[in-house]
């Protein structure tokens, strides 16, 4: 699960993210935290539906990284659960040297 999610976070989000700084996006330390997984899912497949329907948290984010879309991806549950589950076990370990 979680060298499956290594490999999709790689291929589809570390362009912008990283989990434990900043990059384009947030660093995604803590996400599972700050946001249900119910909520997660859907922002992954669609962050800009989920912006359009008003909700609050989607739409700060949203207005703080200078209406930056993030792009939508065609990705299962499973798929996103095992992202999840890489970010979770990358938190806290120190910033890779690049
Ligand atoms: C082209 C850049 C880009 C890519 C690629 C990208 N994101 Fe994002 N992401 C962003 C931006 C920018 C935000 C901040 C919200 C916004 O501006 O819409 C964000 C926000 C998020 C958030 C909310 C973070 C928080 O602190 O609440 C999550 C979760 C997230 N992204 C997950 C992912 C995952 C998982 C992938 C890969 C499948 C991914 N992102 C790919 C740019 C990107």
């Amino acid at each position: 699960m979680i060298v499956a999610g290594d490999v999709l976070f790689k291929n589809n989000c570390a362009q912008c993210h990283a989990v434990n700084e900043q990059v384009v996006g947030p660093a995604l330390a803590g996400i599972r935290q700050r946001r249900p997984v119910s909520w997660l899912i859907p922002w992954v497949k669609n962050s800009s539906k989920v912006v359009a329907s008003g909700d609050d948290y989607a739409v700060a984010l949203f207005n703080k990284y200078s209406k930056q879309q993030m792009p939508s991806f065609t990705l299962s549950n499973k798929e996103i659960t095992a992202i999840l589950a890489y970010v979770a076990s990358q938190e806290g370990m120190a910033v890779a040297v690049r």
